[in-house]
């Protein structure tokens, strides 16, 4: 089937959409994004993306002639477009095409694009349990703007992967637990939910913030306040958060099992309420 992407305003085939290669977000990483879960043809959260988005845009004072509003429209059409109904969105902005200078460009238009992929959610619900490595945290200091450098992230990603890990946990110089490469990180220790607070140090979760909330109708005592590996290691249970892992159970870290190698209940029970209020 042919898949479309959106492309500055035009709807094209995914195969020929391209950007110019002065774009700043080839060649200086200038740019923010945000990936959007899509189950059964609703966006999950879009609101709460595109606020974080517009946040990232100010963050590093990208302006847009435009209100974000025109997204909502522009990723209902992709859906239709693509015939998708379980997947992602990608959207991108980068501050646009400029001749190659560090200093910001006056009066470019941003770059605006948009891909559609679709996942299988029925693995998503069956997943067994992941395991994880740990590494450096070896980004900059502002993990908070969703910038599309992502390097740090791909370089920690690929060491988990080529040791046969789903995700790689990111330890900053003072031993403490930032976030996954591409994800949120939380323990349960007693019926205890601990995550990191959300500052400078990491991203802020559109699903962290939606687990956050379900933790409460819950009754879970929520902790958000760092963590070191040690305390993770021994934890009951631990889980990642994102658009793409949804609630994945970690069971496994540095060759460590956790909660014997299976995935805990209440993991089990934040997903699965995830889910059935997301559908
Ligand atoms: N990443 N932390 C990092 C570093 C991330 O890259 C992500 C998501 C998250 C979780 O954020 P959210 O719950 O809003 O998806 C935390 C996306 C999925 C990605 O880069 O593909």
């Amino acid at each position: 089937m042919t898949r479309i992407a959106y492309v500055n305003g035009k709807y094209v085939h995914h195969k020929l959409a391209s950007v110019h290669i002065e774009d700043r977000g080839y060649q200086f990483g200038d740019g923010v994004y945000e990936v959007v879960l899509i189950l059964n043809g609703k966006l999950i959260d879009l609101d709460g993306h595109i606020r974080r988005l517009e946040r990232s845009l100010n963050e590093i004072e990208i302006q847009l002639s435009f209100n974000l509003k025109i997204f909502e429209p522009i990723i209902n059409r992709l859906m239709k477009m693509n015939f998708l109904k379980n997947g992602i969105v990608y959207i991108q902005v980068t501050r646009g095409v400029a001749s190659r200078d560090h200093k910001y460009p006056k009066s470019v238009n941003a770059s605006i694009v948009m891909t559609i992929k679709h996942i299988n959610i029925s693995q998503k619900l069956q997943k067994n349990g992941q395991k994880a490595i740990t590494v450096e945290d070896q980004r900059w200091k502002r993990r908070d703007i969703k910038t599309i450098q992502l390097l740090p992230n791909c370089i920690a990603k690929e060491k988990a992967n080529k040791e046969g890990a789903y995700e790689a946990i990111m330890i900053m110089g003072d031993g403490t637990v930032s976030e996954g490469s591409s994800s949120n990180v939380w323990l349960v220790k007693k019926n205890q939910l601990i995550t990191r607070e959300a500052n400078f140090n990491i991203l802020n979760g559109i699903t962290r913030k939606a687990i956050l909330k379900i933790a409460k109708v819950k009754n879970l005592n929520i902790e958000e306040r760092k963590f070191d590996i040690k305390e993770m290691l021994d934890s009951d249970e631990v889980f990642i958060t994102s658009a793409t892992s949804i609630v994945t159970g970690i069971t496994e870290i540095d060759g460590k099992k956790i909660n014997n190698g299976k995935i805990g209940s209440i993991s089990k029970e934040l997903r699965d309420y995830y889910f059935s209020h997301s559908m």
